[in-house]
């Protein structure tokens, strides 16, 4: 069977064995990528027609009691100047989001013990109330369930959670030991057991990946059906163990984003500010290729930086007015304008 076969009978079935996943995946050509993207861009249209939502991201905290192999908020990453927002600070980033047109927020934290589970339940109370007409989506990592539903009641709608990979011992090159798959999953099962729109997600192009760790990626998300899914280039960054790695390809993720969405017509994908950084039309691509959902920046200029997943993480204009004006003046320039509402699931049966 041809690679547009494979890509077609994605399309009907909604997901393929191991074995065609992989063989896709190892040998894909350019026509096999924009086939598939044109497919998911059609797909993407006939969802959601020519408005896109933007949710406006607030990266709470960087302090990471974490010390995974990729990431450069880790612990053991001594160079970089750590920050901590106020819940003032919070509500006034969203306060300016709402402003703006803003109606998803997506409160972000790395694992900060600080940033306890009644620090979170207080803040989610506390934009909740203030803004009733806005969603809320967490990506506070991994915590009990019992703290999840905490956050529910509080009045969270989304949160999300990258799975990563789903392949264990892949995982276990990309974490120290104590992280587990298998809590992962725990996690993402509790959260979605709840009630949340879960979101699952994985970087393409970390080291030891291989088509097969990809198309299990890709059976696991046909698997779970999230509500979203979260999918970026690896960037390699400093003062990491992967510091010398080399990036991910911004083709491979791009095909990656296209197949998810033809096995998750209804999904909410972002597009991530890793694609943006990997290449400088990255968010354009990515809409090209299936994407529906944008992020604009609003944590305090001063602070962005800092939050340095990996490095030279792109932000649009020097505050989140201009960033989110030049972010929807190029998406504009595509074809698209900005939703104004929180982007509800009533079309969805999850
Ligand atoms: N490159 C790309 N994405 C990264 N993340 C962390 N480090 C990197 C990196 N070096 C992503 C991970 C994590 C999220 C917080 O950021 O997938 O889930």
């Amino acid at each position: 069977m041809s690679n547009i076969d494979l890509i077609d009978r994605l399309a009907a079935d909604g997901v393929l064995a191991e074995e065609e996943f992989t063989e896709l995946l190892a040998t894909y050509t350019a026509a096999d990528r924009d086939y598939a993207a044109a497919l998911a861009y059609r797909i993407a249209r006939g969802q959601f027609g020519t408005q896109l939502h933007a949710w406006g991201v607030i990266d709470l905290t960087n302090h990471c009691s974490k010390d995974c192999f990729y990431c450069g908020l880790c612990r053991s990453n001594e160079a970089l100047e750590r920050y901590r927002l106020s819940t003032e600070d919070v509500l006034r980033c969203c306060a300016e989001g709402h402003d703006l047109g803003i109606r998803t927020f997506v409160l972000q934290a790395a694992e900060d013990p600080e940033f306890g589970d009644d620090v979170a339940d207080d803040l989610i109370w506390r934009v909740r109330k203030g803004f009733p007409d806005s969603a809320i989506a967490l990506s506070f990592g991994e915590r009990s369930r019992a703290a999840y539903q905490r956050y529910f009641d509080a009045g969270a709608d989304r949160y999300l959670l990258r799975h990563e990979t789903a392949d264990a011992e892949h995982f276990a090159q990309l974490h120290p030991r104590r992280s587990t798959l298998a809590n992962r999953i725990r996690c993402l099962e509790d959260l979605k057991s709840i009630g949340f729109e879960t979101g699952c997600g994985m970087m393409v192009g970390t080291p030891y990946q291989t088509p097969l760790r990809l198309a299990r990626d890709l059976l696991f998300i046909a698997d779970f059906d999230p509500a979203l899914v979260t999918v970026g280039p690896f960037l390699p960054s400093s003062s990491t163990k992967f510091t010398g790695s080399p990036a991910g390809s911004v083709e491979k993720t791009l095909f990656m984003l296209s197949l998810v969405r033809i096995i998750l017509p209804d999904a909410d994908l972002p597009v991530m500010t890793s694609i943006a950084t990997a290449h400088p039309r990255g968010r354009e691509m990515a809409v090209m290729a299936g994407a529906n959902v944008v992020l604009p920046n609003l944590t305090p200029p001063a602070d962005r930086a800092k939050y340095s997943l990996y490095d030279g993480r792109v932000t649009l204009g020097r505050d989140a007015a201009e960033g989110l004006a030049i972010l929807m003046k190029r998406m504009a320039a595509i074809g698209y304008t900005l939703a104004s509402d929180r982007g509800e699931r009533q079309r969805r049966k999850r």
